[in-house]
């Protein structure tokens, strides 16, 4: 007989809703087959993992399964009475087949049980943490964030009954003062934005075990395939896969991965958020991902030795990236990223933003656009841009000085970026 419930907690309380059923075996997630590719590695797992390959038609490659909602079967109405909703094929904003292809790919990438794809990346953050807070909850956060998590946190926790403090992202120390009685997440990027400071991921991850916290990381600046969280102890990995998952520019999304049981629990968020990825850009981004470490090896190489370039130029102030040695946490980057240093570069110019606006409008290479992670260089000022929801003192007080510019470094020819940049510069300053 099926029980009637007042409220949200007699239902958790009771435990009998699916959401909170330990006793229900878990699955690592929606699939059509089981393709991680485990074993492998990241350049395998990018062109293999997921893919659908239809038995009936011989067809290679996952189809577009463009479709909103799919012929009710007896193991759909079961799903549907067991609440598992999110195992079967219903309508495509609980799933459809090219989000459990893409999820797959993301979940290998991962060492994930499970992922989810989003329409944005801030639909995966609003909802995950939507999803994982509760009414009174308090998150520590970082104030070097990605301005529309900023805004969500700052803005909209406060409507829900939550709070936020943000701290420094690389002083364990001002993060711990910073945890209260409710605090329940600590959520931080792993690089920040635009000044690539390093959160110390295991003395992070050691914080939340300490206090019993979840550990959420953005991972969008470095990608799975220059560190896997998850293996590091993070709860969730979000990934805004507008970027380099993507990386080609040409749509949004995001993703959220980590244990079945906790990405279970984002689901239904989801569904109240609605936020679900289209099947032609689940699609896009499956196919994109096939070449996702091909281009990662690239965006790094490219990055560290323009980086070295940049900062051995006269009219080159200063050079923020974690692989060259006058990085400030450039120990920590050696031993927590090994090398894989990321794509993204930031520098400041001499003379300001007067002269960074110039610069932008000489280069021929690299667009002026905001956004990052695409197979073309990218470059934009982030006090006009990313950071631009910040007042002036908030971004000097985070190190946004006059004159610093974004670069996300492509997967051009490198001598050709190098020969660009100095063009520009020889015009600027000669
Ligand atoms: C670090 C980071 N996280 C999240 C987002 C939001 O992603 P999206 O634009 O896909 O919603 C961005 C966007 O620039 C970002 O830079």
């Amino acid at each position: 007989m099926k029980k009637s419930y007042q409220n949200i907690e007699d239902k958790r309380k009771d435990g009998s809703v699916w959401f909170n059923d330990l006793k229900r075996k878990r699955e690592s997630g929606p699939k059509l087959q089981h393709k991680r590719y485990t074993e492998f590695g990241d350049s395998t797992k990018s062109v293999h993992a997921g893919q659908y390959d239809d038995q009936k038609t011989g067809a290679l490659g996952t189809p577009i399964f463009q479709c909103s909602t799919f012929y009710l079967s007896e193991a759909s109405y079961e799903a549907i009475e067991e609440g598992r909703g999110r195992d079967e094929m219903i309508y495509t904003r609980y799933g459809n087949p090219s989000q459990w292809s893409v999820q797959e790919k993301i979940s290998s990438l991962e060492n994930a049980e499970s992922s989810i794809v989003f329409s944005s990346g801030m639909a995966a953050i609003s909802s995950t943490l939507l999803a994982i807070l509760d009414k009174g909850s308090h998150v520590v956060s970082s104030r070097d964030i990605y301005g529309g998590t900023y805004n969500f946190l700052y803005e909209d926790l406060d409507r829900y009954g939550m709070s936020v403090t943000f701290t420094s992202p690389t002083s364990i120390d001002e993060i711990e003062a910073a945890i209260q009685e409710n605090t329940k997440v600590l959520y931080f990027e792993a690089l920040t934005n635009p000044l690539l400071k390093i959160v110390p991921i295991e003395r992070l991850v050691a914080l939340g075990k300490k206090y019993n916290l979840r550990v959420i990381i953005d991972n969008t600046f470095l990608t799975p395939y220059n560190i896997k969280m998850l293996d590091l102890g993070v709860d969730l990995v979000i990934n805004s896969a507008t970027k380099y998952l993507n990386g080609h520019s040409d749509l949004i999304g995001g993703t959220v991965s980590g244990s079945r049981k906790l990405v279970d629990r984002i689901w239904p968020q989801l569904l109240k958020n609605g936020g679900s990825m289209d099947p032609h850009a689940c699609f896009l981004l499956e196919r994109s991902l096939k070449t996702f470490a091909l281009r990662m090896r690239t965006h790094n190489s490219n990055a560290l030795d323009l980086a070295t370039y940049l900062e051995n130029h006269p009219k080159i102030k200063k050079v923020y990236y974690p692989g060259l040695a006058s990085h400030e946490q450039h120990e920590l980057a050696t031993t927590q990223l090994k090398g894989k240093y990321s794509g993204m570069i930031s520098f400041e110019i001499e003379g300001g933003d007067a002269i960074a606006h110039t610069l932008l409008k000489t280069l021929k290479l690299p667009k002026e656009a905001t956004s990052l992670g695409g197979v073309e260089s990218l470059i934009s000022l982030p006090y006009n841009t990313s950071q631009a929801s910040l007042t002036k003192e908030q971004q000097k007080a985070i190190g946004i000085n006059d004159g610093l510019i974004r670069l996300s470094v492509g997967v051009e020819d490198i001598a050709d970026l190098i020969f660009d940049i100095e063009q520009a510069l020889i015009k600027i300053f000669k």
